[in-house]
Order: structure tokens, then sequence, then C-alpha cells
């Protein structure tokens, strides 16, 4: 079962021009929200990046939280983490785990 981390608590809204995009489904790229092959660890985390391709110039509200249904797009289920929850201390400013 793929092991996903929270890297953040809120979409990032983005206006992307047209191309390909490699959005982060681990939760562990520094690159957020964008693959940057973190997935494939040490330890490879069974995720895998989701390509999506933009037509034309367009604001997205991309997920960082990777609880989302709709991958890569924002679809609010980053409400259902609870408001107390912190990235762990020891953790990277912007590295996290699941609550
Ligand atoms: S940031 Fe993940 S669903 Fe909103």
């Amino acid at each position: 079962m793929p092991e996903r981390l929270i890297a953040g608590t809120a979409p990032v809204i983005l206006d992307l021009e047209p191309g390909t995009y490699y959005w982060c489904s681990c939760g562990r790229s520094k690159d957020q929200p964008f693959c940057d092959g973190s997935h494939e660890g040490p330890p490879d985390t069974g995720c895998q990046p989701v390509e999506f391709t933009i037509s034309k110039p367009q604001r997205c509200a991309l997920c960082t939280c990777k609880l989302t249904n709709k991958g890569p797009i924002c679809d609010s289920s980053h409400k259902r983490i609870p408001p107390t929850w912190r990235p762990p201390a020891t953790a990277a400013p912007d590295a996290t785990q699941t609550p």
C-alpha cells in the first residue's frame, strides 16, 4: 500500500502555463506540489507521480495534503486534518507525517 505523507494543510494556488506537470502523490518531494523523484526512496513509497497536462494558461489549486480523491486538484479533503496537527519536530519544515 502506498505510504503518503502530508506535505501541507492547504492547496497551493498556481497560475500554470500550458505544459505537462507531475504532481507529487507521496508527500516527500522538496518541490511541492511537484514531483522531485523522492517517491523512489529509499525507502520506496509505492507511490507514483500523477501526470497532468494544461492546455491553456490556468489557475489551479493543487493539493499538498495528498488526501485528495481528485489528484492533483484540491477537493477540500485537507479540511479533515485536525487543526492541532503539526509536523514532527524532527522533520524538515515542509516534511510531514500522516495524522
Ligand atoms: S490540499 Fe489536499 S485536498 Fe486540499
